[in-house]
C-alpha cells in the first residue's frame, strides 16, 4: 500500500492551483481591492471627459470643472490606497503559498527512499527547493497581480468603450486578433527558453555544489582550472538562454497595436464628432479609456514571462515531489516486542538498482541471530556487510525473502518505531552543524546533561570536549570547531548510545579511533548494552574473535557463519579471510573490564 498514490493522478498545473486557492480569505480580499483599484482607474476617463465636454460649452462652469477635478483627485487617492493593500495582501498571497509549497517538499524529500537519495543529487534537490520556489513566488507576486489587473482593466475598459460608442469599440474588434495571435505566438515560444532556463539553473546548482564538496579531491588533482572551465561552460549555456529569452522579449510589440488603435480611434472619432455623431466629452473619455489599456498590453508580456518560468518551476518541483519513491508504511503496524533483538534473515536478496538493470548486493542469505549476541561481519570490500545492515533499519527493502525481528516481520512494524530501536554509528559520520550537545541528543531532545556526559564519557568522548573552550556548547562544522574523524565517531557513538536502542551496529566505526580508544570504547558499550544485539563490522581480529557469531560475507552470499573456533577449523575461506586482516591490538567486545 502507498499512502501518496491518491495524489498521483494530479497534474502539476491542479496542484499549483489547489496551493493557490486554499487561501480563500486573502484571495477574496485581494479581488475586492483589485476591483476597487481597478474601478477607480476606468471612471478617471469620465470625469476626464466631462472637463473636456464642460470646456466646450460657451457658458463653462468653472465650480463643476473643479467639482470634477476633485473626483479625479480622491479617485487618485482611492486608486492609490486600493493599490497599496491589493499589491500587500498579492505578497502575502505569494509567500503563504511559497511557504506551503517549500513545506510541502521539504517533507517529501524527507520522506523519500534511499534510492531515491541515492540516485538523485542534491544540488538539484537544493535549486528545486530555492531557484524554483522563488520562480513560482515570483509568478504569483507580482505576476499574478499584472494578470488580474491586465484582466480586469481590459473588462471594465472595454465595457464603457462598447457603451460609449460600439463603433469605435469596433476598431478594437477589429485589433483584437492581432493582440491573441502576438501574445500567444510570445507564449509559445518562451516555453522552451523558459524550461530551459530552470533546468540549467539546476545544472549548475548541482556542479557547485559537488565542486564545493570535492573540493579536497579538487586541490589535490590540482584540477582547478578543469572546473572553473566547465563551471564557465555552462554560466555560458545560461547567457544563451537568457539571450535568447531577451530576443523574444524583444520582439513582443502588441504595444504598437495599441497606439495604433489610439490613433484610429482618435481619426474616426473626430469623424465622429465633426458628423454629430458623438460628443467631444464622449471621444475624450473613450480614448482616455483606450489609453487604460497601454499599460496592461505592456503587463501581459511580463505575465506571460513570469507564468512560463513559474510554471516550469511547478513543474520541476511537483515532478521531483511526486516520484512515488517511499518506502511503505503499514496500514495497521505491531508494535516492536520484547526488549532484545533476535533476528531472523529468511532467504534475503537484495539488488540495487542502477539504471534500468539491478545489481544484486544480498543474495539468499538465511540466518537466526540469537537476542543479545555479539555479531561481527567480515567479508571483502564490496561483499555486501553494510547493505545488509541497511536493510535492516529498512532505508531498503528485500527483493526476495524478508527480516524478523523478534518473530514481527519488520515490513509490518511502523518505520520510526524500527528504528526508534536500532542505533548505528555508520562508516561515514555525518554531525549537524550545532552544538555538540545538540548532537549527541539528536535522538533524545529531552535529555539531560548528565545524560548526555554520561554517554560522551562511555563513547570516551567527554575528556576532549572539555578541552574545548565551550565544552558541550561548542558548535561542529563551518561555525565552530572542525573534528577529527576519530572524535566525530566518538561523538557518534554517544549519540547511538544515548538512545540506548535494542540493536547496534557499528560499521567499520573504529576505523579512525586507535586500540586503546577503541578497547575502552568496546568495554563500555559491552557493559551497557549486555544483552542488547550489536552488529560489529570490522577489521580487527579480537573483536571478531570474542564475536558470538561470525558472519563471513563473500559477493552478496553468507558463505558461512558460526563461531571462531569452529570456522577456523572448518572453512579455508574464512581462514583466509581472518589471515589477510592485519594484525591490530586485541580489543574486548563484551567481556568486562
Ligand atoms: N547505493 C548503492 N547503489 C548501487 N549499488 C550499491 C549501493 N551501495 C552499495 N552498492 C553495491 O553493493 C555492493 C555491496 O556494497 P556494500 O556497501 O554493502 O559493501 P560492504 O561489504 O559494506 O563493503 P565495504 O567493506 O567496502 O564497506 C557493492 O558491489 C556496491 O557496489
Ligand atoms: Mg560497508
Amino acid at each position: 500500500m502507498n499512502q501518496k498514490g491518491s495524489r498521483k493522478e494530479m497534474s502539476y498545473k491542479k496542484w499549483f492551483f489547489k496551493h493557490l486557492v486554499k487561501e480563500k480569505l486573502l484571495s477574496i480580499v485581494l479581488l475586492i481591492f483589485l476591483t476597487i483599484y481597478i474601478a477607480t482607474t476606468s471612471v478617471t476617463p469620465f470625469f476626464i471627459g466631462d472637463i473636456f465636454g464642460e470646456l466646450a460649452k460657451e457658458n463653462r462652469s468653472f465650480s463643476i470643472i473643479l467639482r470634477t477635478a476633485l473626483l479625479i483627485a480622491l479617485a487618485g487617492v482611492i486608486r492609490a490606497a486600493a493599490d497599496f493593500v491589493q499589491s500587500y495582501m498579492n505578497e502575502v498571497l505569494a509567500h503563504k503559498v511559497t511557504k506551503n509549497v517549500t513545506e510541502e517538499f521539504y517533507n517529501d524529500m524527507l520522506e523519500k527512499s534511499q534510492e531515491f537519495h541515492d540516485r538523485i543529487k542534491v544540488g538539484d534537490i537544493m535549486a528545486r527547493a530555492t531557484y524554483d520556489t522563488r520562480q513560482m513566488n515570483i509568478f504569483i507576486s507580482p505576476g499574478l497581480k499584472f494578470l488580474f489587473e491586465a484582466s480586469f482593466t481590459l473588462i471594465f475598459s472595454v465595457s464603457f468603450m462598447i457603451w460609449i460608442s460600439p463603433k469605435l469599440a469596433l476598431l478594437l474588434a477589429a485589433a483584437l486578433p492581432f493582440y491573441i495571435i502576438t501574445i500567444y505566438d510570445y507564449y509559445k515560444k518562451l516555453g522552451p527558453v523558459s524550461k530551459a532556463q530552470v533546468e540549467q539553473n539546476s545544472i549548475m546548482n548541482i556542479r557547485l555544489q559537488e565542486s564545493i564538496t570535492g573540493i579536497r579531491v579538487i586541490r589535490n588533482f590540482v584540477k582547478e582550472k578543469e572546473e572553473i572551465k566547465e563551471f564557465d561552460y555552462e554560466t555560458d549555456r545560461l547567457r544563451e538562454i537568457n539571450t535568447k529569452r531577451g530576443i523574444i522579449s524583444a520582439k513582443y510589440y502588441p504595444i504598437a497595436i495599441t497606439t495604433l488603435v489610439i490613433a484610429l480611434s482618435f481619426l474616426w472619432g473626430s469623424n465622429l464628432v465633426t458628423n454629430g455623431n458623438l460628443s467631444l466629452d464622449d471621444l475624450i473619455t473613450f480614448v482616455f479609456l483606450m489609453m487604460t489599456l497601454t499599460m496592461p498590453t505592456w503587463q501581459a508580456g511580463r505575465v506571460v514571462t513570469q507564468f512560463q518560468i513559474g510554471m516550469a518551476a511547478a513543474k520541476r518541483i511537483y515532478e521531483m515531489k511526486e516520484r512515488e519513491e517511499y518506502v511503505p508504511e503499514p496500514s495497521t503496524p505491531t508494535e516492536w516486542s520484547g526488549y532484545q533483538g533476535s533476528i531472523k534473515f529468511d532467504r534475503l536478496s537484495f539488488s540495487y538498482k542502477s539504471g534500468s538493470t539491478r545489481k544484486k548486493a544480498l543474495d539468499k542469505i538465511n540466518l537466526h541471530i540469537s537476542g543479545g549476541s555479539t555479531v561481527a561481519i567480515i567479508g571483502n570490500p564490496g561483499s555486501g556487510k553494510s547493505t545488509l545492515i541497511k536493510l535492516l533499519m529498512r532505508l531498503y527493502d528485500p527483493t526476495e525473502g524478508k527480516i524478523s525481528i523478534n518473530g514481527i516481520e519488520i515490513k509490518d512494524m511502523c518505520l520510526s518505531n524500527l528504528r526508534e530501536h536500532i542505533g548505528v554509528i555508520e562508516q561515514e559520520v555525518f554531525l549537524f552543524s550545532k552544538s555538540i550537545r545538540d548532537n549527541i541528543a539528536y535522538g533524545k531532545a529531552e535529555a539531560t546533561l548528565e545524560e548526555i556526559e554520561a554517554v560522551a564519557k562511555l563513547a570516551q568522548a567527554h575528556e576532549f570536549i572539555m578541552n574545548f573552550e565551550n565544552g558541550y556548547d561548542t558548535i561542529v562544522g563551518e561555525r565552530g570547531v572542525t573534528l577529527s574523524g576519530g572524535q566525530k565517531q566518538r561523538i557518534a557513538i554517544a549519540r547511538a548510545l544515548l538512545v540506548n536502542p535494542s540493536i547496534l551496529i557499528l560499521d567499520d566505526a573504529s576505523s579512525a579511533i586507535d586500540a586503546e580508544t577503541e578497547r575502552k570504547i568496546q568495554t563500555a558499550i559491552a557493559n551497557v548494552l549486555k544483552n542488547r544485539t550489536t552488529f560489529v563490522i570490522t577489521h580487527r581480529l579480537a573483536t571478531i574473535k570474542n564475536a558470538d557469531l561470525i558472519m563471513v560475507m563473500r559477493n552478496g552470499k553468507l558463505i558461512d557463519s558460526g563461531a571462531h573456533d569452529d570456522l577456523i577449523l572448518r572453512n579455508p575461506d574464512y581462514r583466509n579471510l581472518f589471515e589477510r586482516f592485519s594484525e591490530l591490538p586485541p580489543i574486548q567486545i563484551k567481556e568486562g573490564v
